[in-house]
């Protein structure tokens, strides 16, 4: 357990939410140290003894680390003063320079974690921007690690590519696994067989490579010279390499122009 407060303004959204559950139920933090806040009130958390106020800068006030868990298009109306305090953004397209201007906080650090923090399975990539204590460090690698794994990037740009990769969580899997089940459909298959067949393939039979290396995998698949050797075939004569580069690309083009409206 730490002993800092930690204030999540917009401690009651999905991202903010999962980590604030996650926080306590893994026991970093007492909920006497947990303030979050909202503009709507009355949140489950708050029956959890988290403190939830509506006024950010009371948040501020009452923290040592503060997360902004808000959309990005909110930041600028946020006007906080969290001087000497640390401030951890999760939020896309918004620099590390501007959030240390508009909050004048001793240290900024700018995570990316995904949707998954729902279920602790996040993959939290984050920056500090300047210098960082190691102690402070040590916080936030401790707090991402309530969701998921995380580790330290050296460069605020990887935050901005990553947004694209692994900040969508599960977008690409969503994707594949609708376009197999409506590949399948096309093709004559029943819906509800075509969608068994989908989910199988993107979140049951994905599971083996929790365990199995990805490369071999496909190896030791292809091997048989068959079914899959063919279809692989077939994806990688689209370029299929190629297109993931480019929806990467493009994903992180809009991380890196910002997304303040
Ligand atoms: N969701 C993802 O998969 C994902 C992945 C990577 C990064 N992110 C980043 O994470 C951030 C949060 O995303 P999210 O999906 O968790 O959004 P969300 O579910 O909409 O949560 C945002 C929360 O902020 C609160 N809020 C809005 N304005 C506020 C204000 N002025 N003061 C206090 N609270 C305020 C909202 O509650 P009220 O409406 O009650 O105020 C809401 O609970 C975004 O910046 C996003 O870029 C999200």
């Amino acid at each position: 357990m730490i002993n800092e407060t930690v204030g999540i303004i917009g401690g009651t959204g999905w991202l903010g939410g999962s980590i604030a559950k996650a926080v306590l139920a893994k026991g970093l933090l007492s909920a006497a140290n947990l303030v979050i806040s909202n503009r709507s009130g009355n949140h489950p958390l708050a029956q959890q003894g988290a403190c939830l106020v509506a006024d950010n800068q009371d948040l501020v006030d009452r923290s040592d680390v503060v997360i902004i868990a808000v959309r990005p298009e909110h930041f600028a109306s946020l006007n906080i003063n969290a001087t000497g305090k640390i401030v951890i953004s999760l939020m896309a397209g918004i620099g590390a320079q501007t959030i240390a201007a508009q909050t004048s906080a001793a240290a900024v650090v700018r995570a990316m974690p995904n949707a998954a923090v729902e279920i602790g399975q996040s993959f939290t990539p984050w920056y500090c921007f300047a210098e960082v204590a190691a102690t402070t460090k040590s916080l936030v690698q401790r707090l991402f690690e309530c969701v998921g794994t995380a580790a330290e990037v050296q460069q605020e740009d990887f935050i901005d590519y990553l947004s694209a990769l692994s900040g969508t969580g599960p977008a690409f899997p969503a994707l594949l696994m609708t376009t197999l089940a409506n590949q399948a459909m096309a093709a004559g298959i029943p819906c509800d067989i075509a969608q068994l067949a989908a989910k199988n393939v993107v979140v049951s039979s994905s599971q083996l490579l929790a365990s199995h290396d990805a490369q071999h995998m496909i190896d030791a698949l292809v091997a048989y010279r068959g079914v899959t050797a063919a279809a692989l075939q077939a994806m990688i004569d689209g370029h299929f390499e190629e297109q993931v580069g480019r929806a990467l690309q493009a994903g992180a083009a809009v991380a890196r122009q910002g997304l303040q409206t």
